[in-house]
């Protein structure tokens, strides 16, 4: 069987944060698989892991069942969470098919949110529903769905349990390559990494589009300082691209950095850096 091993522990990090797969798992599982379900099997996130996982369960807008999904052992939730016009994120689709789940529950299943959540959705579900929920964000772009879901840099594994890790875990290993890190840690730590990933990614963004105004303005190549800047290894070259409109758009950096920013000021946290960039953004999307 294809596992994840404990060599691929990321050297020098807290084994407390960064673990490898070194559990004995559920037998039963193990003998026959965990059935998968995926809820959102058509769109980008939900595709992917359907496809990755031959003989999976599949649920969306127009297909599928809940009598179904009933079967599965584990069930990836890949719905959508939008934005609201006020910046917050919309999480009925979710709760609407988590009440879905909860009619028709017919034995124990492991809810595994794929979906990018508000912070603190992990306890919420925990706390409304008779479910074990496991947060584990996806972080695959929509141009490599597919691959980039099977070549991870990282997956992210937040449990509240160490069944629910094993099993989790035992799931993916059967369809990622040996050496894939697993970063094992609490549900809202797994909901504020793919925040964090995002909001660092939008921020490279612009970043970068600050460098090119003053780089026009004095006579300079803006490619050639990007490339000096981005060799150097700590900082990279993605996301330093200026486009024509400038500024960052698509599915998720708007929708994740608005998302961020709403939850941080809720909680009272001021997260000054990400608050800026959203409204640069929007001057810069605005010119
Ligand atoms: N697209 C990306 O690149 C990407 C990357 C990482 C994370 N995410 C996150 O993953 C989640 C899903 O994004 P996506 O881009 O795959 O969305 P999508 O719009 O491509 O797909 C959504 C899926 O959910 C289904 N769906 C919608 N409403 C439903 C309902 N009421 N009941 C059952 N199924 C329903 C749709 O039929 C579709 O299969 C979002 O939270 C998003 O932020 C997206």
């Amino acid at each position: 069987m294809h596992k994840l091993s404990p060599k691929q522990v990321r050297p020098g990090y807290d084994k407390g944060f960064i673990d490898g797969y070194n559990q004995a798992v559920d037998d039963h599982l193990i003998e026959r698989g965990a059935m998968i379900g995926v809820i959102g099997h058509s769109g980008v996130v939900g595709k992917a892991i359907y496809n990755a996982f031959p003989g999976s369960i599949g649920l969306s807008s127009k297909e599928g069942s809940y009598e179904e999904m009933a079967k599965a052992d584990i069930v990836f939730m890949a719905v959508p969470t939008p934005s609201k016009k006020d910046g917050s994120i919309n999480m009925d689709i979710l709760y609407s098919c988590m009440d879905e789940m909860q009619k028709h529950k017919t034995k124990e299943q492991i809810v595994v949110v794929k979906s990018t959540v508000v912070p603190g959705t992990n306890k919420y579900l925990t706390s409304n529903y008779d479910f074990e929920f496991v947060s584990s964000p996806e972080f695959l772009t929509e141009l490599n769905a597919e691959t980039d879901f099977l070549t991870p840099d990282r997956v992210v594994i937040g449990a509240n349990s160490k069944e629910a890790f094993d099993k989790v875990i035992d799931s993916y290993s059967k369809i990622l390559p040996d050496g894939t890190q697993i970063v094992r840690c609490k549900p809202i730590e797994a909901e504020l990494i793919k925040y964090y990933a995002n909001c660092f990614l939008a921020m490279k963004v612009i970043y970068a589009n600050e460098a090119k105004t003053l780089c026009d303005e004095v006579g300079a190549d803006y490619d050639k300082v990007k490339l000096g800047v981005s060799l150097d290894s700590r900082i990279g070259d993605s996301h330093l691209s200026v486009t024509e409109k400038g500024g960052y758009s698509g599915m998720c950096f708007p929708k994740d950095t608005k998302g961020f920013s709403d939850y941080s000021k809720k909680i009272g946290i001021k997260q000054e850096l990400i608050e800026t960039m959203v409204k640069l953004n929007k001057e810069i999307r605005e010119k």
